[in-house]
């Protein structure tokens, strides 16, 4: 079986790893136990408990340019009546990555377009989600009756059995985003579940953008019911409000050796993360910055929001500018540098941190040696 076996490794010849050598009478051992749905655990043990986590995704780059083109297709080839949801999905490039419909690891993304006028039927599902808005204008989302308008850069929720639809105003312009989700981790749980709403769309119960203007903030309400739900209230986050947080954060701190100056969406009832699956931060490299290399537990998803740059992923290089979307596979060593000497760079970015955090696996390496940069292969 294929997903059992593991390359050789000098390591595993010492006492505590799996190292039987195969005679007539263990082949015939290992056939009877098959016959009864059984193996020995030390034919699989090495492969299925490796000495660190073996990713089966690899560092994969989408660019802008041709994806928003693709995009633009699917606008004039399908309907969003008829597509459900008119996105086009990117898929991680292995095998794993197309066999679970993930961008990276356990996680989901894709693009989607909307023109004016043009909504997503209203539905809900067990994953979580969130997007980050890439281009347009009037792009809106309805999320549980509260109605929220996005821009440029925004990052918006949609929590997990939340109801929610989308759209853009017919006075809108075209409008771009990415979707993240949860699904391929909801599948792997076996706990997935998706349901229509009974209308197209949901009437808004609410004064738009009122999550956001009532927690939005510093401030925090009082003196209204108060919120209960696993979830970050703010449900978005404006781009000129993250900006300014990081700019008066850089200007007391020197950041992460790692990430230059980075900030999580938070929950600002609880400090952690925005929803209870999937975390999500905004960085900055200042000008010229050339991070130093780590590696983690969790897969992150990437996507430009401003400046040009490359990124050092498992020693490839990945070139990238506005837009453009690149994963980091668990436990592959990345550094990030800003190609732009006086300008900075801002890299939005979506991972599975909770998920590690909640099961206590959430554990992060630096690079010791060359000062902290990776061999960069040919
Ligand atoms: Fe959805
Ligand atoms: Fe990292």
């Amino acid at each position: 079986m294929a997903s059992v076996v593991s390359k050789p490794d000098p390591r595993d010849a010492q006492l505590g790893r799996a190292r039987v050598t195969d005679t007539d009478e263990l082949r015939q051992f290992y056939a009877e136990l098959g016959a009864h749905n059984a193996d020995a655990f030390w034919n699989r043990a090495n492969a299925i408990e490796p000495w660190e986590p073996q990713s089966r995704y690899n560092p994969t780059l989408w660019k802008y340019a041709e994806m928003r083109e693709l995009c633009l297709r699917a606008v004039e080839l399908v309907r969003p009546e008829d597509a459900g949801r008119r996105v086009v999905t990117l898929l991680n490039d292995s095998d794993a990555g197309r066999a679970n419909t993930a961008v990276c690891g356990w996680l989901f993304s894709g693009l989607q377009a909307m023109r004016p006028g043009e909504i997503t039927p209203a539905h809900k599902h067990t994953a979580s989600a969130h997007r980050f808005i890439m281009e347009g204008g009037g792009a809106y989302t309805v999320v549980d009756g509260h109605h929220i308008t996005l821009g440029k850069n925004d990052y918006v929720l949609t929590p997990n059995g939340c109801w929610h639809d989308h759209g853009v105003a017919a006075d809108g312009q075209l409008s771009i985003w990415q979707d993240g989700l949860d699904i391929p981790l909801m599948n792997c749980m076996e706990s997935n579940f998706y349901a229509v709403y009974d209308a197209p769309a949901q009437t808004p119960g609410f004064p738009a953008d009122d999550l956001p203007l009532s927690y939005g903030g510093a401030m925090q309400p009082d003196g209204v019911e108060a919120w209960a739900r696993p979830f970050s209230p703010t449900m978005v986050y404006r781009w000129e409000q993250v900006r300014d947080a990081i700019w008066n954060f850089a200007k007391v701190s020197d950041g992460s050796p790692f990430d230059g100056h980075i900030m999580r969406y938070s929950n600002p009832r609880t400090g952690g993360w925005a929803l209870q699956t999937m975390g999500a931060h905004m960085q900055m490299l200042k000008g010229g910055l050339h991070t130093r290399a780590h590696r983690h537990t969790g897969n992150v998803v990437y996507n430009v929001a401003q400046g040009r740059g490359y990124s050092v992923i498992g020693g490839r290089r990945f070139d990238w500018a506005e837009h453009d979307i690149f994963c980091v596979p668990a436990w592959a060593w990345h550094e990030h540098v800003n190609l732009d000497a006086s300008e900075e760079a801002f890299l939005f970015s979506f991972n599975d941190f909770p998920v590690m955090e909640a099961l206590g696996v959430r554990i992060e390496e630096a690079l010791e040696d060359k000062d902290g940069r990776q061999q960069v292969q040919a």
